[in-house]
Formats: C-alpha cells, sequence, structure tokens
C-alpha cells in the first residue's frame, strides 16, 4: 500500500524512491518507517510533558513567589539517558540497513557507466570471444530483473550522479575515481533516470531509461549485443551514402566525420568523445532522453544538423555553417546539406539489433 501511495499509481516512468520493487528502495522504506514511529513517540511524550507543565505549574492568581529548587538529579539523569538510547537505537537501525545496502554480491550482472556532458555510457562485459569488441549503449541502459545490477561509476569531466530512484539511491559520477553502486528491480518495464549533480548548462537534459528485462530477456539481449556488429548497408542506399558520411564526413565542405567522435560496433568507427550509437535505431530516445519515441524521431534530423541550438552547452558541434559558441569557442563541424543529413539519419536507424534482442519490444 506505502508504495502505491508513493509511486503514484504504480507509473514505471516516475521518479520514485518509494518504489517498493527495489529491495535497495524497501530497506530504506523500512528504515524510514522505524525513525518516523520512533519520531511519533517522541513527539507524543514531549507534548504530553508540556501540556502537563504548563498546566500543573501554570500561575496562579496570587502574587506568591514559586518554591525555589536548584536542579534534580534524577530528571536530568533522565534527560541524558534517553535521547543517548534514541539515538544509539537509530544509530543500529542506520548502520544496519546500510550494511545490508549494496552488498554487491559476485553473481551481480556488472555494468560500466560513464557520465560526460550531457550523456551517458552503459558498457557490459565482452563475450570471451566476441570479435564485436566491448558492447556499449547511449543513454539506455538494460538490466535483468530480480538480480543485482553493480554499477562501476566515473565521469569523463565533471561530476554527474547517476541517479534513478525507482531502482536504489544515487551515486556520484566523479573523475578519475571508480564508485561502485547497486541497483536492482523485481518488475519489468522502464525506468527513469537523472543526473541528479548540477553539471552544466543541460544538467536537466542528462537523462538515462533504464529497461529492466526478465533475465531470460536479459540474456537473448546481452548475447546479440555481443555478437553484433553494425549491419553492412546496402550499396548506392541512402544508408550507404549515410555510412560514408558518416565515417569520412565530407572533405568538400569540411565537414567532420561522425565516427571520430562516436563508436558503432562492428565498424571502423571507434570514437569516444560522443556516446555509443552500435544499437542507435533500437533506442527510443535521443539527445539524452530530450525526445522519446515519435518525437525523437522527427527531432533527428535537427538534432545532427545543430544540436548545440536545441540542446543549450551540447559538444556536439553544428552541421548548418552557423556560429555557435561554447566558452567562447566556436562550435562548427563544416556543412552537410539536408539530403546528406538524411542520409546519416538512415543510416543510425538502421543500426539496430536483432528484433529478438530489441528490448523496448515488451514496453508500452
Ligand atoms: Cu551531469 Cu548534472
Amino acid at each position: 500500500m506505502g508504495a502505491a501511495l508513493l509511486t503514484g499509481c504504480g507509473s514505471q516512468q516516475l521518479l520514485s524512491i518509494g518504489d517498493l520493487s527495489s529491495a535497495y528502495n524497501r530497506e530504506m522504506f523500512w528504515m524510514s518507517v522505524w525513525a518516523i514511529a520512533f519520531s511519533i513517540v517522541i513527539f507524543i511524550g514531549v507534548s504530553y510533558a508540556l501540556f502537563y507543565t504548563v498546566r500543573k505549574f501554570r500561575e496562579d492568581r496570587n502574587d506568591a513567589e514559586p518554591e525555589q529548587f536548584h536542579g534534580n538529579n534524577r530528571l536530568e539523569t533522565i534527560l541524558v539517558v534517553v535521547p543517548v538510547l534514541i539515538v544509539m537505537l537509530l544509530s543500529v537501525l542506520t548502520v544496519r540497513t546500510m550494511a545490508r545496502l549494496n552488498p554487491t554480491p559476485q553473481n551481480a550482472v556488472k555494468v560500466d557507466v560513464l557520465g560526460k556532458q550531457f550523456w551517458w555510457n552503459f558498457g557490459y562485459p565482452a563475450a570471451p570471444a566476441a570479435a564485436g569488441g566491448n558492447v556499449t549503449n547511449g543513454n539506455e541502459l538494460v538490466i535483468p530483473t530480480r538480480s543485482p545490477v553493480a554499477l562501476t561509476i566515473t565521469s569523463g569531466d565533471v561530476i554527474h550522479a547517476f541517479w534513478a530512484p525507482n531502482l536504489g539511491g544515487q551515486r556520484d559520477a566523479t573523475p578519475g575515481t571508480h564508485k561502485t553502486w547497486q541497483i536492482d528491480t523485481d518488475r519489468a518495464g522502464a525506468y527513469q533516470g537523472n543526473c541528479n549533480v548540477l553539471c552544466g548548462a543541460s544538467h536537466a537534459n542528462m537523462r538515462f531509461k533504464v529497461i529492466a528485462l526478465d533475465p531470460e530477456q536479459y540474456n537473448t539481449f546481452l548475447q546479440a549485443a555481443q555478437a553484433y556488429r553494425a549491419p553492412e548497408p546496402a550499396p548506392g542506399s541512402a544508408e550507404a551514402r549515410g555510412y560514408t558520411l558518416f565515417m569520412q564526413g565530407n572533405p568538400a565542405t569540411g565537414a567532420l566525420a561522425c565516427a571520430a567522435c562516436h563508436r558503432v560496433q562492428g565498424t571502423p568507427a571507434a570514437g569516444a568523445a560522443g556516446p555509443d550509437l552500435s544499437f542507435f535505431g533500437t533506442r527510443r530516445t535521443l539527445g539524452a532522453g530530450m525526445w522519446e519515441g515519435e518525437r525523437a524521431q522527427e527531432m533527428l534530423h535537427g538534432w545532427i544538423k545543430h544540436s548545440p541550438a536545441l540542446k543549450p552547452g551540447s559538444l556536439m558541434p553544428a552541421y548548418d555553417g552557423q556560429e555557435y559558441r561554447l566558452n567562447g569557442k566556436v562550435q562548427k563541424a563544416g556543412l552537410l546539406t539536408d539530403a546528406e543529413i538524411d542520409d546519416i539519419a538512415a543510416y543510425l536507424r538502421s543500426l539496430r539489433l536483432p528484433e529478438e534482442a530489441n528490448y523496448w519490444r515488451d514496453v508500452p
């Protein structure tokens, strides 16, 4: 019941620390229940003592000076001992809860989390002999249900924070450190995540999705992702033209290659300055969660053309010939025509996991 109250009708996309499908949140919930219960008992006790004192020792009509006394050892001892006991009790509860949280068991699914201005990369272990190398996905994290997921979190620039409240707590992403954190859920579905440390102009647009799949479905996803090689476009198609532009840019107009900053598994594109685009066509979100679904499709052309115009502080330079400045530096990537941008969009949409590994398939 508490869960229903706190999550508001059980909508899966809400940011809710009261989502009790996560073991972490259940621990925190019961810890809070105990702390609040103690507070209520203490409040009632203090209120009773206050009203009793006011009533019993209220000034009577006569002007006689009240009885004078210095201290009451028994009362003072009680006043020290009781609060100490309360603090000790709350400390024991807190330490016990802390010890139970984030034990990172051996069987936990491991994911590397990288935060950068203003997007995320999620890295999975590669299969031992995987031809495609590491598996990485930008801005969409896929996890199994009913299993702890051990995150190793870092940042490539400033301090960010990984925060998916329905799945349990938050952890800073600090450059130069690798912090561990654990999330979990019993319920399949999509969950909202957000950067939770002010990190620059588009902090609010540094979102991500966590898609929790049943364990069998998760294994299908992971195996397909590990074996994935980006599909080769048919010669002469829009995708093929897009592929060439993606890999080489357009030397005639000085347009930079997307591959300089982005990686696509199983192709020469191995850039690490921007989010991994290996499964771009499977993804439902664009611009680190700025747009979803249909809207993301509509925005893709404009996004490639001039992302700094759409997302303040975006480090992706613009291909529209306009000047966008970031910290005094002009963000220009050379010129691409609208037709060329459409070709790149067509190539990006073709980067799809096999349908059985499409992690959005069963999410409404
Ligand atoms: Cu990254 Cu706020």
